[in-house]
């Protein structure tokens, strides 16, 4: 979804430079279009265009603008399509109030019509103007920007957060309304941002805010108020750990490929919080529930996939998938008090993800337990437990590390439970911690090292397909969904990831000379998927084989090429392995076919709307 920063700062003249810096680590929150608005000696310049921070800035000379203060916007269009016009952030009526917004405004039609009614002058398609236009609306009658702002709230319906200010006044003012939206006090100056990565090059103390409230920020200091009664709050800023350059390539020449030889360490790391002390209490809200939902959307979804194979294998314990937007009319009535919804998301802000934490928040039925990597997400503050991912920063739009992790996560739950329920005895369990926290980190090296010559060379025969599928049995079902997602996510390739005994139902039809299918295979399932490799090896397709080296598993690649051999190793490890050539496969692929893998066309790594 879109990414705003606006910067307050008490003797800066170089907004610009230090608005594009912020700006830059909000890419992957969008990048349809960029535009800045810097306030210099009492006038607004704002500059806007299509394309990248870099792009823009090229184009435009963002970084060369002058001012104290300023607003940045990077956008993922949804209202009116990526154009110079809808790009943000807007002007009012005439150019004396600016601002930008993050979100959706679902009475865009009507609150649109209404303003234009009113004189207003509306002269784009984006959502994003409207909350500019309301802000004048109420600037108009009050003569009171805080309160203007505050009561602006009131006309726009959605989930939104946005910041505007005023070329006559030195403060910008931000809401949060179920948006992300954090705020730093730096030197002289302050700042408010959808993430914190934009904040931590300007400072380390950070404010924490909750959906309701809003801010003022002057360069001394950043006021919190309460929306719905002005009330002003007391709130500290609180110094972070996070790591600046966490959020940079480290000489890798993509964060993808940077992300991926990560995991490794994310094995340890999340390893290192599982065991920690709140292992229990989470053990304990998952053994207290009765009905176990799992919701995600996208590659965590495919991780709770792989998470339902855990619960039953380890623990004989349903664990119901759902993606997001699906469950609650799939599942919502079922959902009771003895009900745990187990809400996966890397950001903590999807909304289809946050649509379900206040479904089961405002009916009371049952509880949450967050998966979440974004500290200071919605979604960590407001369930009511939760798991950190422990990944640091992801930045490529494409998940990889926050998927290993998720599944480590499941794996590590499901022994701990099927030891305390008996379904593992101690030593059974104890095996599996030791093998993932001391095996996995050496072996997700080793298919690293092992799997990226070849996943390199089989990137090189897939240039110019088109269409592909990609299958799993068992526990490798996830994972085949998950490879699936990120060739088509960043090759733009249709490959679809399913159930290896479905193809035969129908999609089997789709295989003619040569067509590719790749199969993801444990030798525990070998003896299966073999009978799927057959059905289209006897129809002359191509079998692409992802597992370990299994002598009746060779005859069936025509080309060594087409075996991705994994590193020999147990069952339970198998899921965060295999997904590794994957990973690599489509990376190489991705930049083969002249993509950039960080930023594939028409995504966002954070989706706040609906
Ligand atoms: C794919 C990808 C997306 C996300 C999905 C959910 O590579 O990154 O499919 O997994 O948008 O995002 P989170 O986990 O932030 O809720």
């Amino acid at each position: 979804m879109c990414g705003i920063t606006g910067i307050v700062s008490l003797n800066r003249e170089n907004i610009g430079e230090v608005l594009v810096k912020c700006g830059r680590k909000l890419t992957y929150r969008g990048y349809d279009s960029v535009g800045l608005a810097a306030v210099h000696e009492g006038k607004v310049d704002l500059r806007k265009d299509v394309g990248t921070v870099d792009a823009v800035d090229k184009l435009l000379g963002l970084s060369k603008m002058k001012g104290d203060r300023g607003i940045v916007q990077l956008r993922w269009a949804t209202y009116g399509p990526p154009t110079k016009l809808n790009a943000q952030p807007h002007f009012a009526c005439d150019d004396s109030i600016y601002g930008a917004h993050n979100g959706n405004i679902h009475n865009y039609v009507e609150y649109r019509r209404e303003l234009v009614e009113t004189g207003h002058i509306v002269r784009s398609e984006n959502d994003g103007e409207l909350c500019v236009h309301a802000v004048d609306k109420y600037y108009e009658q009050t003569g009171d920007m805080l309160e203007a702002v505050r009561l602006s709230t009131r006309d726009l319906k959605g989930a939104f957060s946005f910041a505007v200010g005023r070329a006559d006044s030195r403060e910008i003012y931000a809401v949060k309304m179920g948006s992300s939206l954090v705020a730093g006090v730096g030197n002289e100056e302050t700042i408010a941002s959808s993430d914190l990565p934009s904040i931590l090059p300007v400072t380390n103390n950070i404010i924490y805010l909750a959906d309701g409230e809003m801010l003022a920020l002057s360069p001394e200091k950043v006021e919190v108020y309460r929306i719905e009664d002005g009330k002003r709050l007391t709130r500290k800023p609180e110094p972070t750990t996070i790591d600046v350059h966490a959020a940079e390539k480290g000489g890798f020449p993509h964060f993808m490929l940077k992300e991926i030889n990560e995991q490794p360490k994310v094995a340890q790391d999340v390893m290192g919080v599982l065991q920690g002390a709140k292992s229990d209490e989470w053990l304990n809200i998952i053994e207290e529930s009765k009905n176990l939902y799992l919701v995600a959307c996208g590659s965590s979804y495919n991780a709770g996939v792989v998470g339902a194979y855990y619960f039953n294998r380890l623990a004989g314990i349903p664990l119901v998938p759902s993606i997001g937007g699906q469950f609650e009319s799939m599942y919502g009535r079922a959902l009771d008090e003895d009900s745990l919804s187990i809400l996966v998301s890397q950001s903590g802000e999807t909304k289809d993800i946050l649509n379900v934490l206040n479904l089961v928040k405002s009916q009371g039925r049952g509880k949450t337990l967050g998966i979440v990597n974004v500290i200071g997400s919605t979604l960590m503050f407001n369930a009511d437990a939760y798991i950190p991912m422990a990944c640091g920063y992801e930045v490529s739009v494409p998940a990889t590390k926050t998927y290993f992790s998720q599944t480590v996560i499941f794996a590590y739950l499901a022994a701990m439970l099927g030891e305390r329920n008996g379904t593992l005895d101690r030593q059974e369990a104890k095996s599996i911690v030791r093998m993932l926290s001391q095996d996995l980190p050496t072996q997700a090296q080793a298919t690293i090292d092992h799997t990226g010559i070849l996943a390199k060379n089989l990137a090189k025969t897939l240039i110019g397909v088109k269409d592909l599928y990609c299958l799993g049995y068992g526990m490798t079902d996830g994972v085949a969904r998950e490879g699936a997602l990120k060739i088509k996510e960043i090759c733009y390739n249709h490959c679809e990831g399913m159930y290896s005994s479905e193809f035969k139902h129908g999609p089997l039809s789709i295989v003619t000379r040569d067509y590719p299918v790749i199969f993801v295979t444990t030798p525990e399932d070998s003896w299966m998927v073999i009978n799927h490799i057959n059905e289209v090896k006897c129809r002359f397709g191509r079998a692409i084989i992802v597992g370990e080296r299994e002598s009746s598993l060779e005859p069936y690649v025509s080309n060594e090429v087409d075996y991705l051999e994994v590193p020999k190793g147990n069952i339970v490890l198998n899921p965060m392995i295999d997904v590794i050539p994957l990973q690599l496969l489509s990376y190489f692929l991705s930049v083969d076919l002249g993509i950039d893998p960080d930023l594939p066309r028409n995504l966002s790594k954070t989706l706040t709307v609906d």
